[in-house]
């Protein structure tokens, strides 16, 4: 695997763009996890050491292109990284695309890129524009490099100099290995409401996997093959998928069920056999049967890639399978991979971030890399021989 990096470039006196992805949930201003944040550090400190003027840039959120709207301004993550992160002033810059000022050891921010009209749909002037305002252009938003936005493939396009971050260069790193050289075995954990979304991912990881793990809606769908689920979240027009998959890779499901009949925390809970779900019953969980045969397949394995929830853990009453699994992966030996929004939520919850592995910081991404798809700018770098995987 080759990579210009960052790291290897001379960045003295050089503007240095960095694109991040600091698309942090928010409520009511407030960062709720400032993980992104924290994980693009070591590139801007690097930058700053090697003398650079700093430029930062980032989506955040979706608000129509071609006007500002305060609602999704980057100004709260810049007070943080001032206040919280560097300990060193940082800018916001609303008005950038003729030109601005920077000097050695400062960091500015670029308000938000998908303000500018053309940034989705990788406007090749838009482009030209944001390459003019760098000499070196870093490309560390890995969360973001599923989309092909005219900060990401476009920049990387234009630029006089192009290379990769330490975030973006680790997470195809881990990410690679997993996928093309895991030790074995190698044991997947894909969670969720719905099987549609993540039927391709279900192929491509039970292809490379010893053992898939399907939790939520996911197991619902395949538990429907044979039995009744009431009134459980689970997608009819998939069964037959689920059945191909059954019949030829290592899918385990459930024996055993926890079910209320409300989404709630008042409802009334039932641990019972798969067979004896009634119709006006919903799945929420695993029972413990279930529970103990997966602690003790994760236990056997070497390498536990994680996506998605078991149950409705965001109900106290239906937590315990995703608690159980959660805290297997974090006391287990074998190398851990995790990654989208409710596997992070999950993982902060039961206080585990410290005990996995590897957090990919990518959501989308992470799922269309381990789909094996091929990202877009990772398509871009390849022909601007910038990496080579
Ligand atoms: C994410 O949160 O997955 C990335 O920042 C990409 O955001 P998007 O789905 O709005 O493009």
């Amino acid at each position: 695997m080759f990579m210009i990096k960052i790291n290897e470039l001379d960045l003295n006196n050089q503007r240095v763009l960095i694109r991040v992805d600091f698309n942090v949930p928010m409520s009511a201003g407030k960062i709720i996890s400032d993980m992104r944040l924290k994980a693009s550090l070591p590139t801007i400190e690097m930058a700053l050491k090697k003398n650079a003027k700093v430029i930062i840039m980032s989506h955040f959120g979706r608000p129509s292109e071609g006007k500002f709207d305060n609602k999704f301004s980057l100004l709260p993550i810049v007070k943080y990284l001032q206040n919280k992160l560097l300990n060193k002033n940082v800018f916001l810059i609303q008005n950038y695309l003729d030109g601005i000022q920077v000097n050695v050891g400062e960091v500015a921010v670029l308000e938000n890129v998908r303000f500018n009209k053309g940034e989705e749909k990788n406007n090749e002037l838009l482009a030209k524009k944001y390459a003019s305002l760098c000499d070196v252009f870093v490309m560390d938003a890995f969360g973001v490099a599923h989309r092909s936005h005219a900060s990401t493939c476009g920049l990387a396009k234009f630029a006089k100099v192009s290379c990769i971050g330490p975030l973006f260069y680790n997470e195809i790193k881990v990410l690679n290995k997993v996928m093309k050289d895991p030790k074995r075995p190698l044991v997947a954990i894909l969670g969720g409401s719905k099987i549609s979304t993540k039927l391709n991912l279900l192929y491509s990881i039970s292809k490379i996997s010893d053992a898939v793990i399907v939790g939520g809606g996911i197991a619902n769908t395949f538990l429907a093959i044979n039995n009744q689920v009431g009134k459980s979240l689970y997608e009819p027009k998939f069964i037959d998928s689920a059945k191909i998959l059954l019949s030829k890779y290592n899918i385990q499901i459930p024996i055993d069920l926890r079910v209320g009949t409300e989404y709630s925390e008042k409802t009334l809970v039932t641990t019972k056999k798969i067979t004896n779900v009634l119709c006006n019953e919903m799945i929420m969980d695993f029972g413990d049967e279930t529970i103990a045969s997966l602690i003790a397949l994760l236990k056997k394995s070497k390498t536990i890639l994680w996506n998605g929830p078991i149950g409705v853990f965001e109900l106290s009453k239906f937590r315990k399978g995703t608690e159980m699994i959660a805290k297997t992966i974090a006391n287990s030996s074998a190398f851990s991979i995790a990654g989208g929004g409710d596997t992070l939520a999950a993982i902060e919850l039961f206080g585990i971030k410290d005990s996995i592995s590897y957090i990919s910081t990518g959501g989308g991404a992470f799922l269309k890399f381990i789909e094996g798809k091929t990202l877009p700018i990772i398509s871009i770098l390849k022909k601007h021989k910038i990496i080579s995987l």
